[in-house]
């Protein structure tokens, strides 16, 4: 059993929203590894940059280099690694920031969770769909080829699930827009809501 009440402090993250002059949220990106994730989510936060928004970044790579080191690619650990960093997106979110996260987050219930940890209002869910054949061909990091000779295991869309979002604020077909297209239409969704 916890004990731990929590503390109650002055500063508030309306009092924050105040100086930043915007709402914060979390722009979640899902999909295969070499959907265009990253190069997308990076191409949004360079547009926010220049509209003065406070923003920041959260990668799966990345992430798993310093936090997530510990953690694999069993569901369990894909679990835990999204569960801490939305448990991060959610102080993020309480600083006052906009923030964007690019994870393959595979699973349903995982994106349900991310959703609940950081509160429905803040969370909007962009579906990065590139067909696993794209993503396999361009194998950007060499994965793919490592997933397909068993060197790599529990690979997503090779020995491991990805489960399409069933209903996601947006979805990106990479074949069929440039990222620039892509990232207008999230603009136009912020617009709202920053
Ligand atoms: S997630 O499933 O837990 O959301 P995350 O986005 O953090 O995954 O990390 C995915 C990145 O780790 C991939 O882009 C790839 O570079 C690397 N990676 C290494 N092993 C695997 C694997 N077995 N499955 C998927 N990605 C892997």
């Amino acid at each position: 059993m916890k004990h731990n009440k929590k503390q109650k402090y002055s500063i508030t993250q309306q009092d924050r929203r105040l100086i930043n002059k915007h709402k914060p949220c979390l722009i979640w990106f899902t999909g295969l590894s070499g959907s265009g994730k990253s190069t997308i989510a990076n191409l949004l936060e360079k547009e926010l940059h220049k509209e003065q928004v406070h923003t920041y970044t959260l990668d799966g790579d990345n992430l798993r280099r310093g936090l997530n080191k510990d953690l694999m690619f069993t569901k369990e650990d894909r679990t835990e690694n999204l569960r801490r960093t939305a448990e991060v997106a959610k102080l993020f979110i309480d600083a006052g920031v906009v923030v964007i996260a690019a994870f393959i987050s595979p699973y349903n219930s995982i994106r349900e969770m991310i959703k609940t940890i950081v509160g429905d209002a803040y969370y909007i869910e962009v579906f990065v769909n590139t067909p696993l054949e794209v993503c396999e061909q361009r194998d950007v990091k060499g994965l793919y080829k490592k997933a397909r000779s068993g060197e790599i295991k529990n690979f997503t869309g090779i020995s491991a699930p990805f489960e399409i979002p069933e209903q996601p604020t947006l979805e990106i077909k990479t074949v069929e827009e440039c990222p620039e297209d892509a990232v207008k239409r999230i603009l136009e969704v912020l617009k709202g809501r920053l």
